[in-house]
């Protein structure tokens, strides 16, 4: 019996980019069917892996040693009805293949009496025939294959997955997530850098509609008054009332910078991180009932204490209501002097967005290019967290030119590259001769064409590398950029 697992899994089991494996089929050194990869290839293309020591599995044996509080406990397992669906699937597939090895157990049985009928008229060479067919069939039926342990831990692993989260596919768009713990569809699609269609996030507004073409999802808040019974007869419901019970297929919008409206929200200081005298972090949490919906790169007007001013923000949509802006002190700019002066942790900010079209083609699997100057990182780093989650782009480059600033997120760089086999951090020193920097960038690029570049600096900045890049063959309409 040949088991295949979908690639999106075989990601997590052997803890590689889906980039990686589609490197893989491509190189010719991983077969694949129909998007699935048999059990035994597996084994074969990854003769290294530990398919005992998973993290999945520490994480489920620390759950069940209950080393987590309470709250943790809950939020690490699906809801209830989730679980106990998706172990009645598990036990159904265990049932399934129990009456087949049954079965196949008489079909056996059956042969060994077929052949002592037939022996018993039959000439001794014929005999000697039937006596080596059974004994190649017995003796095979003894041995265990060498991989057979490794087989059992990935279909044990495979399980465990298959039972802690669901895949989901979006169609028209192509885009896939997990949905984990207790999540509802929309929250983890946030969480992967999704931006699926939403307004409310609690069943009032309908806006996040979705169709269910296959799987199975189950309302795991009560709410979904919005949609007609028409509706729910041919299968729409609400992302945010729903978590996925199996891996599922559903049709779903995903927004374009163009379909998120301009909101206003009052959102409270969680802390201000001082990176330097020039320039700070301002983490803001939006009210619980009302999270600001934007796109990665996009910007927003805050405002408090009577004066106002206009930034990118630094933080992912995954983070739910956790926004962060980074500010450069600026003389002439009220708000940055407010932020170093007097802004603190619980006072009010209002804060009025998103603006911009600077947001990621999702869509790309080109290799990026990434071009931060001084404060220009912000945007920058929302960018990355989200192709971070995206996990499609090929290759990565942070290319980082300091202002007096500095680069004053460097460990945080420095931390994604380490963890990310396909992230590159190269971080400029300051320099006044911005447009050699440039030239030496370019230079390290003898393929531009390839790439997609997202830059964010002053208009100054912007207009040298816009042209250089350009001059060296990078094609316009890849070239996205953001002044400050
Ligand atoms: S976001 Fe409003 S109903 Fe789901």
């Amino acid at each position: 019996m040949s088991h295949f697992l979908p690639l999106s899994r075989v990601t997590k089991l052997v803890g590689t980019s889906r980039h990686a494996l589609q490197e893989m089929i491509r190189g010719g050194t991983l077969d694949t069917f129909d998007g699935m990869v048999e059990l035994n290839e597996l084994l074969r293309a990854f003769p290294e892996a530990k398919w005992d020591d998973d993290a999945e599995f520490r994480r489920i044996t620390e759950i069940k040693e209950k080393a987590f509080g309470k709250r943790v406990f809950e939020r690490a397992l699906p809801d209830k009805e989730v679980l106990a669906a998706r172990l009645f699937e598990l036990g159904n597939d265990y049932a399934a293949t129990k009456a087949l090895l049954m079965h196949y157990s008489q079909v056996l049985s059956w042969l060994d009496e077929k052949i002592d009928e037939i022996e018993e008229d039959q000439s001794t060479e014929t005999r000697h025939a039937l006596h080596t067919v059974r004994a190649f069939i017995v003796r095979h039926l003894a041995e265990i294959p060498p991989d057979a342990a490794k087989a059992q831990a990935v279909i044990a692993q495979e399980r465990i997955l298959k039972i802690m989260s669901a895949h989901v596919t979006i169609q028209p768009s192509g885009h896939e997530f997990f949905v984990e713990s207790n999540d509802t569809l929309l929250e983890a699609a946030l969480r992967a850098g999704v931006s699926l269609n939403y307004g409310c996030s609690n069943g009032n507004c309908g806006e996040c509609r979705a169709r269910l073409i296959s799987g199975e999802v189950k309302k795991v808040h009560a709410h979904d008054y919005v949609l007609s019974q028409a509706e729910k007869d041919a299968g729409v419901f609400l992302l945010c009332s729903c978590a996925a019970v199996n891996d599922v297929v559903i049709e779903a919008n995903v927004a374009g910078a163009q379909d998120i409206q301009m909101q206003q929200l009052a959102a409270k200081i969680k802390s201000v991180e001082v990176f330097n005298p020039q320039v700070a972090a301002l983490h803001l949490l939006a009210p619980r009932s009302q999270r600001l919906r934007f796109l990665a790169g996009q910007s927003i007007r805050l405002s408090a204490h009577g004066v106002s001013g206009h930034y990118a923000i630094a933080s992912c949509p995954c983070e739910e209501r956790h926004i962060e802006i980074q500010i450069l002190r600026k003389p002439g700019d009220a708000f940055s002097e407010l932020l170093f002066s007097g802004l603190k942790a619980h006072d009010s900010v209002e804060v009025e967005g998103p603006y911009g079209e600077f947001v990621l083609e999702d869509a790309s699997t080109r290799p990026v290019i990434f071009l931060a100057f001084g404060v220009g990182f912000a945007p920058i780093k929302s960018l990355i967290q989200h192709s971070m989650s995206l996990d499609l782009a090929e290759a990565m480059d942070l290319h980082w030119l300091a202002d007096g600033a500095g680069h004053y997120q460097n460990n945080l760089c420095r931390a994604w590259a380490d963890a990310l086999d396909n992230f590159t951090y190269i971080p400029h020193a300051h320099s006044d001769d911005v447009e050699t920097t440039l030239a030496n960038i370019v230079t390290d690029y003898p393929d531009l064409h390839r790439f997609d570049v997202y830059a964010a600096g002053t208009a100054a900045q912007l207009q040298i590398a816009r042209s250089l890049f350009l001059k060296h063959g990078l094609p316009e309409q890849r070239w996205l950029a953001s002044s400050y």
